[in-house]
């Protein structure tokens, strides 16, 4: 018999729609009438181009994109984002700006080192255990871009609103907060997600690139890391993740027509989140470790008393049928991921479990 589905709260892979699990299952074998499966279909058919291109038109409706912003899906996660950026768009001469949020920050700017690219870090919150986003930060004069981690996911921080750069392009990883929000696209050359968190199965990572960035990528590294190549082939100058594109066409169909666009969305992820964090404001037990005005809306990180408690809650939450509320393995603690698709009822078992831990425990 089929263990009974839990309350997810992993931070990636991580809970998608429910509603977007049956329609996959329900075509699972039978693709559109093709006689296929999704994962038997060529990429090279009108069944799979039809994907694509939904999905493509499907973000850039929600996002409000007009025709300089390409949507691209690269495989390599976001990791690979992190070494191809510098890549693209810094010769020689040029030097970008990096703010450090976190390990994914830091992973991110490694990259630009190793590639001895020039580079500045102009702010940092790790003097205070990357427990708050910077604000005032002053940038640089002439930089190709600055970068970003929109929302971290390990310490549960996330930009509420995003710093002037006066013009200069952001370029920012959202991985764990795509799609979660409506964005105002203006300031940002591009944007990238790996598909783990907001968007669907691992191994696929959607990039938003503007047209005058790809204008100023470089051509002369290797195919399969030069931008151009995914936007001038659709993003299948190879065989692309046809099943992880699928599925994510899936997700964004659900938010544009079950969840009502990115307002709406938002609207109830400030309602889910305000929920837990109100409820640990509440308590002494349960400590959030962000700085108020940083919380994450999709990674909500808090602290127990003690280590035996927090290891003690995870493996009774479990029993509870509420999982993945360990903290990060480099932080310890613990971390309620709650992406677009954590539903409200979900919220409420977490929040009644851990008001009767509480009170059993104190
Ligand atoms: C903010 C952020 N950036 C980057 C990554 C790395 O993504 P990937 O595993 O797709 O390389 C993650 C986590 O998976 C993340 O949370």
């Amino acid at each position: 018999m089929t263990q009974q589905r839990i309350y997810n709260f992993n931070a990636g892979p991580a809970a998608l729609p429910l509603k977007v699990l049956q329609e996959i299952q329900t075509s699972f074998l039978n693709f559109d009438n093709s006689g296929m499966s999704i994962t038997e279909i060529s990429h090279r058919s009108s069944f799979f181009e039809n994907v694509i291109n939904d999905s493509v038109a499907r973000a850039k409706r929600l996002l409000n994109l007009d025709d300089r912003f390409h949507v691209l899906f690269i495989q390599g996660g976001a990791s690979m984002q992190f070494a191809m950026i510098p890549m693209n768009f810094l010769s020689e001469d040029d030097s970008a700006d990096f703010v450090n949020t976190g390990s994914w920050s830091t992973k991110a700017i490694n990259e630009a080192k190793i590639q001895n690219k020039n580079y500045n870090v102009v702010a940092s919150s790790e003097d205070k255990n990357f427990s708050y986003i910077p604000n005032d930060i002053q940038f640089s004069n002439n930089v190709k871009y600055v970068h970003l981690t929109s929302n971290n996911t390990i310490k549960g921080t996330q930009f509420h609103e995003f710093p002037d750069t006066k013009g200069v392009p952001i370029i920012c990883d959202m991985s764990s907060d795509i799609f979660s929000r409506p964005l105002d696209m203006e300031k940002f050359g591009m944007i990238y997600a790996g598909a783990q968190k907001n968007l669907g199965p691992s191994g696929t990572c959607m990039v938003i690139i503007r047209q005058d960035m790809l204008d100023m990528a470089n051509e002369t590294i290797p195919t399969m890391l030069r931008y151009s190549t995914y936007s001038s082939k659709n993003s299948m100058y190879n065989t692309p993740p046809c099943f992880g594109i699928y599925t994510i066409d899936l997700v964004l169909k659900w938010i544009e027509e079950e969840m009502g666009g990115l307002e709406k969305i938002e609207e109830f992820n400030k309602e889910k989140a305000g929920l837990l964090y109100d409820f640990m404001n509440s308590t002494s037990f349960y400590n959030a470790t962000a700085r108020e005005d940083s919380q994450s809306l999709m990674n909500v990180t808090f602290r127990l008393p003690s280590e035996d408690l927090e290891k003690s809650f995870v493996a009774k939450a479990m029993e509870k049928g509420l999982g993945g509320l360990k903290g990060h393995r480099s932080v310890g603690g613990c971390r309620a991921s709650i992406y677009n698709a954590a539903t409200m009822e979900g919220i409420n078992a977490l929040i009644e479990f851990m008001d009767t831990f509480a009170k059993e425990n104190k």
